[in-house]
């Protein structure tokens, strides 16, 4: 493997126990400028990160805390700013424009993680933001009200302890597909739910899933962990707070 393989491949995720040494401002500095190259689309590099090093906010934010946090968000705002100075009119505030940044956004923050790695500094990307009231983010990070959404965070620091394994992956062969998709067919569902029974190949969120009285490390994924779908697809709590949160930074219109 070459040196970008064997980072890619060493990647991991340090589930919030980091220690207290520092990461350098050179080497925070040198992973903001190759997030901020990866490709976006029409040149718009439409995000804006937010860099956290207070410790108690990120504890407050994010339960998570590491030596810096960056809070990649989806963001328009500079470019309408910019677009009002010069006269101009802008306005991206459409699904479209929201899962278009959105991948802008995420490709950004999987690219400090890669160049974090092979700067030796570990990394955890949470969603962490969702699970707090919305209004308390936007209130905190002092987030524009429209036309801006915190996507995703990525916590930099050093592992307290190195952790005992990598986190295993699924076979690519479920996961590829030659020239059109293929569902899972009659064969293959026994050996993707065997992949994930495989202790040694460390799938799963737990290890401890028969202890706790399952056949299947799935059977504990889908009744312990996921919640049940709504039947009535009405949406409530969170995804509700989620749909008013889109709604009021104007990227989702709803029809009825
Ligand atoms: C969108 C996203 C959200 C995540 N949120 C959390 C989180 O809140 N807490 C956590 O401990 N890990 C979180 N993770 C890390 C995943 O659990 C982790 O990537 C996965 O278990 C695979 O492990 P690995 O990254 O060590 O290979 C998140 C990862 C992603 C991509």
């Amino acid at each position: 493997m070459n040196e970008t393989l064997k980072t890619i491949h060493a990647l991991r995720t340090i589930h919030g126990n980091f220690s207290d040494q520092e990461v350098s401002e050179t080497d925070l500095h040198q992973i903001l400028e190759a997030a901020v190259r990866t490709a976006n689309a029409s040149a718009r590099q439409s995000y804006s990160i937010i860099v956290l090093r207070d410790r108690q906010v990120m504890r407050e934010l994010l339960t998570y805390q590491g030596r810096q946090a960056l809070v990649f968000c989806v963001d328009f705002s500079r470019l309408m700013a910019t677009a009002r100075y010069l006269g101009h009119q802008f306005n991206n505030d459409d699904m479209i424009g929201f899962v278009t940044a959105g991948i802008d956004t995420a490709l950004a923050a999987q690219t400090a993680v890669v160049a974090a790695k092979s700067l030796g500094i570990d990394s955890l990307i949470t969603n962490a933001l969702h699970r707090k009231p919305l209004e308390t983010v936007y209130q905190m990070l002092k987030l524009p009200e429209t036309s801006c959404f915190p996507l995703i965070t990525v916590v930099l620091g050093y592992p307290r302890e190195k952790p005992a394994y990598l986190k295993g992956r699924l076979s690519t062969e479920f996961i590829v597909h030659e020239g059109h998709y293929q569902a899972p067919d009659e064969a293959q569902l026994p050996r993707i739910v065997a992949e994930y029974d495989d202790h040694d190949r460390h799938l799963g969120l737990i290890d401890n899933w028969e202890q706790q009285g399952f056949e299947h490390y799935l059977d504990w994924f889908y009744t312990k962990w996921c919640g049940l779908p709504d039947r009535q697809r009405v949406a409530t709590g969170k995804i509700q707070e989620f749909q008013e949160r889109l709604a009021q930074s104007g990227f989702w219109r709803p029809t009825a």
